[in-house]
C-alpha cells in the first residue's frame, strides 16, 4: 500500500476530484478527513469508508473560516496525532463572464479558491511540521498554465481552474478537440495522480504544477 499510515485531510472532500481521491487515499492505506461544508455527503462517505475498515473522518469545515481550521487541525492532533497530506482541493466556480460578475460572486471566488487554500496552509504547516514534515497538494488547473477560451476571468484569475464538463454537446466536442488523448479527465485519472504526489515515491517532487490534462497544454 503507497499510502499506508499516513495521515491525510481532503478539503471538499464530499463529492466529485475529492470524494474519488479520498477513496483512493483510502484503499492503499491512509487514514482520511473528509472536509467540506455539505455535511449530509460527506458523512457517507465516512461511514462507507469506516465500513470498508478504513480510517475516516468526516470535519465540517468552511475553508473560508479561519475559526473552522483551526478547529479542523485540532480535530486531527486529536484523532491521528499527526499530518502527513493537506489537499487543497476544495473550490468553487461561478461562471460569469467579467462585465457582469458581481461584487458578491467574486468575493466567493477568492474566498473559496484563494483565502481558503491560504488558511489551510497556514493552520496545517504547525501539525505537518510537527511529524518531520509531510505534502501540501492544491487542485489547480490547466488555465493556471495557459489562457483557455472557456474560463471566466475570475475563475482564471482565482486559480485558472477550468471547466472539463459542460452539458453544452457542441462546447463539449470543441473541447475534446482539444486534448490529444481524445477523452476528458475523469476524477480517477486525477486521484491516480494525487496518490503518487501523496506517497513517499514522490519525495523528491517540489514546486511543480503537474498537469494531468491529456496533453492538452503540451503543445
Ligand atoms: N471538475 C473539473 O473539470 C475541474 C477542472 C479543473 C480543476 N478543478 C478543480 O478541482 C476541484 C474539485 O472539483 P470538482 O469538480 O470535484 O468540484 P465539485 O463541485 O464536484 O466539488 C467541490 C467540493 O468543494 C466543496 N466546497 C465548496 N465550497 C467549499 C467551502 N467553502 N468549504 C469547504 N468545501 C467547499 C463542495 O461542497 C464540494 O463538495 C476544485 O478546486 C475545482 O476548481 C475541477
Amino acid at each position: 500500500m503507497r499510502l499506508a499510515g499516513k495521515v491525510t485531510l481532503i478539503t471538499g472532500a464530499a463529492q466529485g476530484i475529492g470524494a474519488a481521491t479520498a477513496r483512493r487515499f483510502a484503499s492503499e492505506g491512509a487514514a482520511v478527513f473528509i472536509a467540506d461544508v455539505k455535511a449530509a455527503e460527506g458523512q457517507a462517505l465516512a461511514a462507507e469508508l469506516d465500513a470498508k475498515g478504513n480510517r475516516a473522518w468526516f470535519l465540517l469545515l468552511d475553508v473560508r473560516s479561519e475559526s473552522d481550521w483551526a478547529r479542523a487541525l485540532e480535530t486531527v492532533a486529536a484523532h491521528a496525532g499527526r499530518l502527513d497530506v493537506l489537499l487543497c482541493n476544495a473550490g468553487v466556480n461561478i461562471r460569469e463572464p467579467i462585465e457582469q460578475m458581481s461584487e458578491a460572486s467574486l468575493d466567493t471566488m477568492l474566498a473559496v479558491n484563494i483565502k481558503g487554500t491560504f488558511l489551510g496552509i497556514k493552520h496545517a504547516l504547525p501539525l505537518l511540521r510537527r511529524g518531520g514534515g509531510g505534502t501540501i497538494l492544491i487542485t489547480s488547473s490547466i488555465a493556471g498554465l495557459v489562457g483557455h477560451r472557456y474560463t471566466t476571468e475570475a475563475y482564471t484569475m482565482a486559480k485558472g481552474a477550468l471547466t472539463l464538463l459542460t452539458r453544452d454537446p457542441q462546447r463539449r466536442a470543441e473541447r475534446l478537440a482539444e486534448v490529444p488523448l481524445g477523452r476528458m479527465a475523469s476524477v480517477d485519472d486525477v486521484a491516480s495522480a494525487f496518490v503518487y504526489l501523496a506517497s513517499d515515491e514522490a519525495a523528491f517532487i517540489n514546486g511543480v504544477a503537474l498537469p494531468v490534462d491529456g496533453g492538452l497544454t503540451a503543445g
